[in-house]
């Protein structure tokens, strides 16, 4: 959480820095600090809020220099206020930190002692207190820097700037995200690709507890020894026009109407068009894939719902059993890792402390690890023993739509892959998928042409305090997936349930004001249970919205209103059932006027635990 920024170089570096922390605003929006190096002094200006209300301050103090960081903070210590914001200042030094330091109350204490006093609630003023003690007592910048953060317990992203340095800067970091941009006579640092971007496609990753010394002509990277080290840069395909919103309102819909096209990306490259079969490429060499006899899928939130999806996938076409864990739970039960068992983290950041940690639990256990990703780069990708990336390009939104249904189309392949491998998969079956999943896309574009029918469901439900989502079967994550959309954009409470247990619990929440969003493809072996769970809603009145298929004349007699998709086979449904639910909670949350693409206290990508 939080983003951070650095530039050096010859551009208007405040105009580098707030256009950044807008494309990092993603990462939490709690407050907004930059530090400029003007002349021989550092300037910070910081303040709570949104990056606006930093803009505002600044609108008559135009800061120029060359040199500078920036930072939109996601709070983690003290509360979302001014004097928390960051950078902090200490002395000589001036940082921004994304991370949180675990030990912190225990340095601060020592530091106390020794005279220091602090002003600010956060872990992050400690840093720059160790890393101005070590510059008194004789060293230089960057073994002040080496000596400070190997007093660090936790994780950090660091940009740190002195007043005695005005040429270059320092960056480090541990278990946190930041990417090195290299341009020509400039160089940035950033918490993710999109905020530098626009500057630069060549990429340089900085490893756990190396030190970048950043000038203007190069980044110099020392391992933790303080040995050089050679690190190749590469190029990113991400283009600055995708990070743009294009003429849409808010990212989220246009991350929504993306979905056929990130859907391509991520599906065609990997089928063979002469025979439809799935070629993975990434996995090729990998022979312990033939004998899996376990796979455990790993998320969070909307990943996580991909991951229940992907146990319905796998062990249908692969006929392998599947647990699926939270992440945030896998890694502290003692989880139970036999020979030859499979770990899918799924992650679109590749940054979430929890989905790394309970993939590199697996891997100590001894798991082989195939990691679905997003970000090229990432934490994740670059920890995994193999990687499988889905194409949906960067996602900005806080909500999540195009990277859950490239997960989705990632996890459809290597159920088909591993199902080939083992030999359960009939090859007519494999061809059944492939083509299915090929018609996909323009079954998609055409329920986004029809999306703005849902607009008069929303109108007719949007001051509703509760929904209920149900779905079955493969489409059960779905309705869970449809509720987190609603909380998360509208803050309007909503819960999603096996349809089955309507009956043993929630039915009791059911009255003439309860929306019941029921998710009810046709063809799948639960529909006309599904139909009487519908039937014991409307008996006790409750608003009947259904998710339905064209042609079903049937279901719509237990609906107040309906959403109609094309028919596809059961096992591809979600695909085409999660759209309406995306486009329902985005709709609703425009009528009720929330910050759609930033909704409170939530941020893009979780890198605490
Ligand atoms: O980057 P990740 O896929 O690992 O993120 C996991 C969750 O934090 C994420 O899906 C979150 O639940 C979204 N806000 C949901 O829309």
């Amino acid at each position: 959480m939080c983003g951070i920024i650095g530039y050096i170089g010859d551009r208007d570096v405040l105009e580098v820095i707030l256009e950044g922390l807008q494309r990092l605003e993603y990462r939490g929006y709690d407050s907004a600090g930059v530090a400029v190096m003007t002349g021989d002094d550092l300037e910070v200006v910081k303040s709570a809020g949104k990056l606006s209300n930093l803009r505002d301050k600044l609108r008559d103090r135009h800061l120029s220099g060359r040199l500078g960081i920036g930072h939109t903070r996601w709070a983690t210590h003290g509360k979302p206020s001014e004097t928390n914001a960051h950078p902090h200042r200490h002395g000589n030094i001036v940082i921004v930190h994304n991370g949180i330091v675990e030990n912190y109350l225990e340095l601060k204490r020592s530091l106390m002692l020794e005279g220091h006093e602090f002003y600010s609630e956060t872990d992050t003023e400690v840093i720059a207190h160790l890393i101005q003690r070590a510059f008194d007592t004789g060293y230089d910048f960057v073994h002040a820097v080496k000596i400070a953060v190997s007093r660090l317990e936790g994780s950090f992203a660091l940009g740190i700037l002195a007043t005695s340095e005005p040429d270059r800067f320092i960056a480090t970091k541990r278990n946190s995200p930041l990417v090195i941009g290299c341009g020509k006579d400039e160089q940035f640092i950033a918490s993710d690709i999109p905020a530098i971007v626009n500057y630069t496609r060549e990429i340089k990753h900085l490893e756990d507890d190396e030190i970048a010394v950043v000038t203007r002509q190069k980044v110099v990277i020392y391992d933790r020894n303080l040995e050089i080290v050679e690190r190749s840069s590469h190029n990113v395909t991400w283009s600055p026009i995708m990070v743009e919103k294009l003429g849409y309102k808010h990212f989220m819909l246009k991350e929504i109407h993306e979905q056929p096209r990130a859907l391509i990306d991520t599906i065609m490259e990997r089928v063979d068009k002469s025979t439809n079969r799935i070629i993975l490429e990434e996995l090729e060499n990998v022979s312990e894939l033939s004998q899996v006899s376990k796979v455990v899928l790993l998320g969070c939130g909307t990943a996580g719902h991909a991951c229940m999806v992907g146990k319905f996938l796998i062990e249908k076409l692969a006929r392998i059993p599947v647990e699926v864990d939270l992440s945030s739970e896998y890694r502290y039960r003692d989880p139970i890792v036999l020979p030859d068992t499979l770990v899918v983290p799924i992650s679109q950041s590749g940054e979430t402390a929890d989905t790394l940690a309970a993939m590199n639990e697996a891997k100590g256990r001894g798991a082989i690890t195939v990691a679905i990703c997003n970000v090229i780069d990432s934490t994740i990708a670059r920890s995994a023993d193999h990687v499988l990336f889905t194409h949906a390009g960067p996602e900005i939104g806080v909500a999540s739509t195009k990277a859950f249904t490239t997960q989705l189309a990632m996890l459809y392949l290597l159920s088909l892959y591993l199902g080939r491998k083992n030999g359960k998969l009939p090859l007519e079956h494999e061809h059944d998928i492939v083509l299915g999943l090929l018609r996909i896309p323009p079954l998609i574009s055409s329920v986004l042409d029809r999306l703005v029918e849902l607009d008069n469901i929303s109108h007719r439900f949007f001051h509703c305090r509760d929904f209920l989502y149900l779905g079955r079967g493969i489409n059960y994550p779905i309705a869970l997936e449809g509720a987190l959309k609603l909380k998360e954009i509208s803050y309007i409470h909503a819960e999603g349930y096996a349809a089955g247990e309507m009956k043993h619990g929630p039915i009791a929440l059911i009255d003439e004001h309860m929306p019941v969003v029921v998710v009810a493809p046709m063809g799948s072996r639960t529909h006309e249970k599904i139909l009487s769970n519908l039937e014991e809603a409307k008996a006790r009145n409750g608003k009947v919205i259904g998710i339905i298929t064209e042609g079903d004349h049937s279901t719509p007699q237990f609906c107040d209103e309906v959403f109609s998709l094309p028919l596809c086979a059961e096992v591809l449904s979600p695909l085409l059932t999660v759209i309406p639910l995306q486009y329902l909670a985005y709709s609703i949350a425009v009528l009720l006027g929330t910050d759609v693409d930033q909704p409170r206290n939530l941020a893009k990508s979780v890198t605490v635990e």
